[in-house]
């Protein structure tokens, strides 16, 4: 790579006629209006991310020209570009499946389009680790924008958030505790501005392990998706980008073991997503780095949960961002963090935090000596039943399940579950261990459908909670005892698919284990004629079948991780 940034003449074929290339670039740019003057400039890339199937992305625009006028303030070429994007509620089967294409077409674009420098801008749950996923194999200087989180709405008096309360709503209607009419109402108050979900879910989880990583501008991430601070905040992300160009910081300098530790530590401390733990993993493995369960495991044992926010506490994020933020969280966390770690304009963690805080408003952020609760918001567990692991929020869990046995309740994958659930008929109690096969990343890309509803005839009788096991996700807005990303899945043969109705589940969770009291010769037997189902025969269904990995490696693609960076 040259020192000096390369505009327009970055990237050129080298073959045939330089000269020529060059010629031809600068015509096709004068048509769309750029004068020479600006051509000679550094350019700097905007990955942005409109659609009509993205409410989360809604304000994009807006972004974009903040971006712009901050890449122009500072002397250099704004070009936006599109890629993919994904909102993650229009998308079938699910977003998981379509986050690697997104990481795909981000990687390609920013290696195959002329630029010195790259502005991401994302949101919605899959986008910003697609983003950082492609952003780490180009390796160009990058920074992170997200679009910020939704504002509440109010029903009765109430606020509400997406999408913790759509969960506890719907949960509350399914019950029979609340009516059709009310539930129709309450339908258009969750999710009232532009932004994404109000609540520590999978994007404000993502949001703030980008800036601890240190991908994004220090104390962007919460900051309010219709907050002048968030166009502010993208001008300046703008000027960034084009100092980016001249340094060439590029994310494999920032995001290291110890830069991904300490967004670990902050995913724990603030309760955040299970799915942060896949996606962290799939942004590591493109540098080689992982961090095994037993390390996840000690790092949750060491630090406390501080931010008191839904799904497992009780704010949301705009009081989060009102509380002091990401700066706030981090100086608390101080003690915990490895503070020699730089962010993409090269200044080290220690420095970034070298300013007191003025104010933290404590309702929100808890100080190490008054922590929400004393360990980290998520394990991992093993067992005979997830030889490879498996995840458990313990934030968001019913304490008094924590050490449970129970029989088995199997659903064979998920048309059986819609099919059987609320089937008045089915055999299935309180203390029982609802089990769903076949939804994991090869079977079914891994939606979110590890939140298995509480059977109608339960939830109807008052049971609020269950012990719930699955090779699936769920979202990073929903709560209770569920046991996800079990590994490996059942439909490779894990040993999840050899469970059936009546067998008994031990979980502890201060052992960290999931076992099947069953023996392992009969474990062994029921799997010895499992076939996995067949690959699409075409498509990128077919690339996605023949390629994804399992859950303890981020459900990457096996050759997207090969051989680090370019
Ligand atoms: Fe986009 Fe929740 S739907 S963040
Ligand atoms: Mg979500």
């Amino acid at each position: 790579m040259s020192d000096k940034p390369l505009g327009m003449n970055n990237g050129l074929t080298n073959y045939g006629d330089l000269d020529f290339a060059r010629f031809l670039r600068r015509s096709f740019a004068r048509s769309m209006g750029i004068s020479r003057e600006m051509l000679d400039k550094p350019v700097v890339g905007i990955a942005m991310t409109p659609s009509g199937f993205n409410n989360c992305h809604r304000y994009m625009p807006d972004l974009v020209d903040a971006v712009c006028r901050g890449v122009l303030a500072a002397g250099a070429l704004p070009r936006p570009f599109p890629t993919v994007s994904l909102g993650e509620v229009f998308l079938n089967p699910t977003s998981m499946m379509y986050r690697n294409l997104m990481a795909m077409d981000t990687e390609e674009m920013i290696g195959a389009q002329p630029m010195d420098s790259v502005v991401l801008i994302g949101g919605c749950d899959k986008t910003v680790p697609a983003q950082l996923m492609g952003a780490v194999s180009a390796n160009l200087p990058t920074i992170q924008l997200v679009t910020g989180p939704m504002s509440t709405g109010r029903y009765k008096g109430q606020r509400l958030g997406a999408c913790t309360d759509c969960r506890g709503f719907w949960a509350k209607y399914r019950a029979g505790s609340i009516d059709s009419r009310e539930i129709k109402a309450v339908e258009g108050q969750l999710s009232v501005t532009a932004g994404t979900c109000a609540v520590m879910g999978t994007a404000s989880t993502m949001a703030c392990i980008a800036e601890t990583l240190g991908m994004s501008l220090p104390g962007t991430a919460a900051i309010p998706a219709v907050h002048a601070d968030r166009l502010v905040a993208a001008e300046e992300t703008g000027k960034a980008a084009v100092r980016l160009a001249h340094s060439k910081i590029t994310p494999s300098d920032v995001i290291t073991l110890k830069s991904i530790e300490n967004a670990l530590r902050v995913l724990l401390s603030v309760g955040g997503s299970t799915n942060a733990v896949m996606h962290l993993a799939a942004i590591a493995g493109r540098l080689g780095i992982r961090i095994p369960f037993s390390r996840f495991n000690q790092l949750s044992d060491e630090t406390p949960v501080l931010v008191d926010l839904k799904p497992a506490g009780e704010g949301y994020m705009e009081d989060f961002h009102a509380a002091g933020g990401m700066g706030a969280l981090l100086r608390e966390l101080r003690p915990f963090l490895h503070l020699d770690t730089i962010d993409v304009e090269g200044r080290r963690l220690d420095e970034r935090l070298a300013e007191p805080l003025a104010w933290i408003d404590r309702a929100v952020i808890r100080s190490l000596d008054n922590p929400v609760a004393g360990v980290g918001g998520l394990v991992a567990l093993t067992g005979n039943l997830a030889p490879q692991g498996a995840i458990f929020k313990r934030a968001a869990a019913t304490a008094s399940l924590f050490e449970s046995e129970g029989r088995a309740v199997v659903f064979s994958g998920l048309e059986d579950l819609s099919r059987r659930i609320d089937d008045p008929d089915l055999d299935v109690r309180p203390d029982d261990i609802l089990v769903l096969q076949n939804a994991g990343p090869y079977a079914a890309g891994m939606p979110e459908a590890g939140y298995l509803p509480i059977p109608k005839k339960l939830a109807r009788a008052g049971v609020k909670d269950m012990v719930r096991i699955s090779d699936a996700r769920m979202s990073g807005t929903a709560f209770g005892s569920i046991v996800l990303h079990v590994a490996p899945e059942a439909a490779v043969g894990g040993p999840l698919a050899a469970v059936r109705n009546g067998d008994r589940i031990r979980l502890s969770i201060a052992n960290k284990s999931m076992d099947l009291l069953v023996d392992d010769a009969e474990i062994k037997r029921r799997l010895a004629d499992h076939r996995p189902p067949l690959v699409p025969a075409r498509g990128y269904k077919s690339l996605y079948g023949r390629t994804v990995l399992q859950a303890p490696d981020g459900c990457d693609f096996d050759f997207l991780t090969r051989n680090g960076t370019r």
